[in-house]
């Protein structure tokens, strides 16, 4: 028979390697049994015959019960949800992108880590998924401290199915977790295991004066940054990105419209002294979704191509004799936008993203470099 409490032990020791420091969550990792959280079936991403990202099902019944533990316990995401069809409904591969998973453990950690939760902390985590970080919360914390919100109603019951098999009982709440009728107020911390466009304004109100917030900033470009922002008496909410590389899947509510067939347009030409490759580092491409939040990113290497759904604007790229052509088209110059961006980042030492910021307050969201009133740009709200 397969020891998981050694699988978990080589799990918790894993992820003490990459920098866990809290021994508190490392005993959460080594006691926590993820395979109640993965039930029946997870999905495996692979390509159909179009080389098209495809998402096939694979059920615990077709593995050796001892490959599925290993599985488990593996530090991975297992995507538990494409498309709002669940893997264990699905009767064959699925196209469309995940709307649910057991985020891998190392960040669920690290995360709850990053906000800085103490004993006795009342938490309320948006995004229970799988349910397996709840548990996790609630091992550290005890039932009765912590709140989990989750939107999609099949996910939330076989959450609440495996944390009540294993004798959690957290508060669970089905319904947007970004919405400021779910109910709670004077939590300590709020922690979101999906990403948001920018702060959604119940958090903080759901917070008691000094309560924090932690949660991935991200966008239609898909960039993404941890965000750690703290509650003033005066109502304002401020705080710094950690630059750790982690994303999760955008709420719901912030997803983009559907993305209509890409045509390209030769528009207004011109040279650009921005080498389009520079959008796909970390900080790169998060500096281009702050000079263009409605835009989404396609495109790779030289060639970027940046398309605004709303208004139909769109700008691409392509290699020319010396440097780079942009072509732009639409009432939004995008490219001038990102370059515009790049300059002012530049002006002010190119730094990484854990040197910028985020400022909150009742009228506006605003991303900064180095400290509130340094260069900023304004979140969509
Ligand atoms: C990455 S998964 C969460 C992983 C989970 N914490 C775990 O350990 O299994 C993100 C979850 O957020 C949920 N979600 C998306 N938008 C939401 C919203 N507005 N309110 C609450 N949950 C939301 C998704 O349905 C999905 O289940």
């Amino acid at each position: 028979m397969t020891d998981t409490a050694q699988l978990r032990r080589q799990l918790a020791n894993g992820i003490t390697d990459q920098g866990l420091t809290e021994p508190a969550w490392r005993k959460a990792v080594e006691d926590v049994p993820r395979e109640v959280f993965l039930s029946e079936a997870v999905f495996r991403q692979g390509r159909d015959p179009q080389g098209l990202t495809v998402y096939e099902p694979l059920r615990r019944h077709q593995v050796p019960e001892e490959e599925w533990l290993v599985m488990a316990y593996r530090n991975e995401t297992w995507v538990t949800q494409v498309g709002g069809v669940d893997a264990a409904d699905a009767t064959g591969p699925v196209h469309g992108l995940p709307t649910s998973s057991s985020t891998l453990p190392s960040l669920v950690v690290r995360m709850l880590e990053a906000a800085g939760i103490a004993d006795g902390d009342r938490v309320r985590e948006i995004g229970t998924g799988t349910g397996y970080s709840t548990a996790v919360l609630c091992h550290r914390l005890g039932d009765d401290l912590v709140t989990s919100v989750e939107i999609d109603r099949a996910a939330g019951a076989r959450a609440r199915k495996a944390l009540h098999g294993l004798g959690y009982t957290p508060t669970l709440i089905v319904g947007d977790g970004l919405d400021e009728r779910q109910p709670g107020t004077d939590f300590d911390r709020i922690v979101a295991t999906c990403s948001v466009r920018s702060i959604p304004y119940p958090w903080l109100w759901q917070l008691r004066p000094g309560g924090t917030i932690t949660t991935c900033l991200s966008g239609w470009m898909q960039a993404s940054g941890l965000v750690h922002l703290t509650l003033q008496d005066d109502g304002t909410a401020s705080g710094r990105f950690t630059g750790e590389q982690t994303a999760f899947m955008l709420a719901r509510p912030h997803q983009p419209p559907p993305r209509p067939t890409f045509t390209m347009h030769a528009g207004v030409a011109r040279q650009t002294g921005l080498d389009p490759s520079r959008l796909w580092s970390w900080t790169g491409r998060f500096l281009a979704q702050l000079a263009a939040p409605s835009a989404e990113l396609l495109g790779a290497g030289a060639q970027a191509i940046l398309l605004d759904t709303a208004t139909g604007s769109q700008a691409w790229t392509e290699p020319a004799r010396a440097g780079w052509t942009v072509h732009q088209r639409g009432p939004l110059p995008l490219w001038d936008a990102v370059e515009r961006t790049f300059e002012r980042w530049e002006k002010a030492g190119a730094p990484e993203q854990d040197q910028f910021g985020l400022t909150v307050n009742g009228d506006e969201q605003r991303v900064w470099i180095g400290a509130p009133g340094g260069p900023s740009w304004l979140l969509p709200v």
